[in-house]
């Protein structure tokens, strides 16, 4: 049965001064013998937008990841695959703070977050969509999408309710907030399913309702647990143009977990494959197919691997 709840951040913002640091990039990159003259250019140069580092973790004598290492740049999508109980989705529960590793760093913006509170990692700009659908199955799609904006709800639900009017501050916060949650919808075409409860909607639409709600935070890094485990072709295709359209309209870098091979080879900048906690190989699509590894690994799913080569 559907857990039916939703994991979001809670109130408050922290932003830093990331911007700007593409310009500097640019900068030392037209420009090479800078690299040479100024060592905090070349600090900025190499600064991954986000990286893991020797990551493990184990459940009593399961060691569910082994010394993982990965970097992802600004506005890629990177795959994570791998057979069932490989460790990807355990993998998005340490980068969230829902699993505090035993060994290693994760790195955002050259900010270390492992065994930080999920509620903290959000608030961050890191936000999750879950493999089993988590949404508030007697709540609207409208009143979910609404959750996820608690990173920029100054006004708790306590001050709120004193703070009557469309001109109060808790009005205009909550005008801003919808005006923000009626962009995801068209983005999303969740127009015809705004009022109704998510509980009530084919599992597909609850999964765009929850890439909504993930979305809704305004992340700069989005984690995608299965996005389109469970439907049909025409859900996929359209899932795969939305994931397209977040990298690309939005600017959002995405860490994408998926079996459905073509998909992941189709729109992903690089690919992580592993297996048993441990890392096979990355690299670019085209490389990680060629891996005689890989094909090993998959097994059964070998020939879907070699139908899309
Ligand atoms: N809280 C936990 N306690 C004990 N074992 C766990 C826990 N979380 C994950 N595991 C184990 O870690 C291993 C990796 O699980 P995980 O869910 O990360 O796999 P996965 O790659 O996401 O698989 P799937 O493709 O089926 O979703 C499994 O053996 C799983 O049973
Ligand atoms: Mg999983």
């Amino acid at each position: 049965m559907r857990h039916p709840m939703v994991s979001s951040p809670s109130m408050g913002e922290e932003r830093w001064g990331w911007e700007g640091c593409n310009e500097l990039r640019q900068e030392v990159e037209g420009h090479p013998s800078n690299l040479l003259t100024s060592s905090s250019f070349k600090k900025k140069t190499i600064m991954a937008f986000f990286k893991v580092e020797k990551l493990s973790i184990s459940f009593g004598g399961l060691d569910a990841l082994s010394n993982i290492n990965f970097e992802v740049q600004e506005g890629q999508i990177f795959s994570i695959i791998g057979p069932n109980g490989a460790g990807k989705t355990t993998l998005f529960n340490c980068i969230n703070g829902i699993y505090r590793p035993s060994r290693g760093r994760i790195v955002f913006k050259d900010r270390e977050i492992q065994g930080r509170r999920p509620d903290k990692v959000a608030r961050m700009g890191i936000a999750r969509t879950f493999q089993n659908i988590e949404l508030f199955a007697h709540m609207s799609t409208m009143e979910n999408l609404m959750l996820g904006r608690h990173r920029y709800m100054k006004t708790g639900l306590f001050r709120g309710a004193f703070m009557w009017g469309r001109r109060s501050f808790a009005g205009k916060e909550e005008v801003a907030n919808r005006k923000k949650v009626e962009e995801i919808i068209d983005l999303l075409d969740l127009q015809s399913v705004r009022n109704k409860f998510v509980g009530g909607l084919p599992y597909g639409t609850q999964k765009q309702v929850e890439l909504g709600r993930a979305l809704a935070l305004e992340p700069q890094l989005l984690l995608l647990d299965e996005p389109s485990a469970g439907m049909n072709s025409e859900e996929k295709q359209d899932m795969i143009f939305w994931i397209k359209d977040i990298q690309d309209t939005l600017k959002v870098t995405i860490l994408l977990i998926e079996h459905d091979m073509k998909m992941v080879m189709d729109i992903s900048d690089r690919v992580l494959v592993i297996n048993f906690g441990s890392p096979i190989v990355e690299g670019t699509p085209e490389e990680v197919q060629r891996n005689p590894e890989v094909l090993k690994a998959y097994l059964g799913e070998e020939n879907a691997i070699r139908d899309i080569a």
